[in-house]
């Protein structure tokens, strides 16, 4: 663990030290690409209250284990992240670790965020510090006994979380690779759309499969290729344009929207090379499930590990 911070320093401190100057948050097109990346990352949406000032958190997600608040991101020294270096900045996307050691709990989806690459997340960072400084301290978050517990966090992690950052595979090309990064590195589409188990990870079984409660208890869909219960009927172009235009409210509107049509294609296509999971999401509303079918599939998400 520690070797491994060691690595991510000295790879950060070589990161900075090869750009001029060292002068990061001064560097235009660095500061525009991670303005690009916060995008495609969704970041606005999340950490921005309705009718709040953009990215000074306050926000509330709701989820099975309580009401969690999104934290200021903006460079105000007192109640955001102003004081943050740049190996603070990687740790916490990336590692999911708070800059005291404590972790984080996964409603930030750094399971997702640790497949991001390092120069990546220092331009996530450098976007970031170019904006105005907010003043509004966060507020705690509402979560019930024991998952309020932010040591359990360290259980879950050795469970469930996979470190990345998230490595080509060789049997696909470019653009799927890079569709692949976008959806499950910085997209963090399957947060959404993949099914969680009792002690909310995505079951890596049912990737993209869809979830009849996602966030908000709103049901999401199946994104596999399976053409009855999924979006198998789609061509690559319904599917980037979706991106564009699409009933995903937030994510079209503070992210995929932004995104250039070579990534939206890419996105699309690596969607189309997933295999097909047949799920059918039945809002909980007009579920006929029986109890004992109910027990089964909560006894299923309990053992699934994977
Ligand atoms: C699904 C909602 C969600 C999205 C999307 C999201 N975050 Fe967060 N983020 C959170 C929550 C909730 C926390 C607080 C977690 C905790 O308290 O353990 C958090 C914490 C953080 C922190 C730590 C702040 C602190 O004061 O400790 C940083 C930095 C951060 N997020 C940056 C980002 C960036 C950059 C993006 C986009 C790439 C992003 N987040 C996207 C919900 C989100
Ligand atoms: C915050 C949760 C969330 C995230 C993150 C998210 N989605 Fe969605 N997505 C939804 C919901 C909810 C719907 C259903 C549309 C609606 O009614 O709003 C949806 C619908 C879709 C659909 C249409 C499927 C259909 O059958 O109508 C596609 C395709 C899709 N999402 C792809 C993506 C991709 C690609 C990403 C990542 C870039 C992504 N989604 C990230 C929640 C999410």
């Amino acid at each position: 663990m520690r070797q491994a911070g060691t690595w991510l320093h000295a790879g950060i401190a070589l990161l900075i030290g090869a750009m001029p100057a060292g002068l990061a948050a001064a560097q235009p097109d660095l500061v525009q690409r991670g303005e690009y990346l916060v995008r495609a990352g969704g970041c606005f949406s999340c950490h921005s209250a309705p009718g709040g000032q953009p990215l000074a958190g306050g926000r509330a997600l709701k989820t099975p284990f309580g009401t969690f608040y999104s934290p200021n991101i903006t460079p105000d020294r007192e109640t955001g992240i102003g004081n943050w270096s740049d190996v603070d900045f990687v740790r916490a996307l990336r590692k999911g670790v708070r800059p005291d050691g404590a972790n984080y709990f996964p409603v930030f989806p750094y399971p997702s965020f640790t497949g991001i690459s390092n120069e990546d997340a220092v331009a996530i960072k450098a976007y970031l510090f170019s904006l105005p400084a907010v003043h509004a301290p966060n507020r705690a978050h509402d979560i019930g006994f024991p998952f309020s517990w932010r040591f359990l966090q360290s259980g879950w992690k050795l469970l469930f979380f996979r470190k990345g950052p998230f490595r080509p595979h060789q049997e696909w090309n470019d653009t799927i690779n890079r569709g692949a990064y976008l959806v499950t590195a910085l997209g963090h589409c399957g947060e959404c759309h993949t099914p969680r188990n009792v002690l909310g990870a995505m079951r890596r079984s049912m990737w993209l499969a869809g979830t009849a409660d996602g966030p908000d208890d709103k049901p999401v869909p199946n994104i596999t290729p399976d053409p009855k219960t999924g979006i198998g009927e789609w061509d690559e172009d319904d599917i980037a344009e979706l991106l564009v235009t699409g009933a995903m409210k937030e994510v079209v509107a503070d992210g995929t929207k932004y995104l250039t049509d070579d990534d939206r294609k890419a996105i699309a296509a690596y969607l189309e090379a997933q295999r097909p999971i047949v799920n059918k999401i039945v809002p909980p509303r007009e579920d006929k499930r029986t109890w004992y079918r109910r027990l089964w599939d909560w006894l299923v998400g309990l053992f699934s590990f994977v």
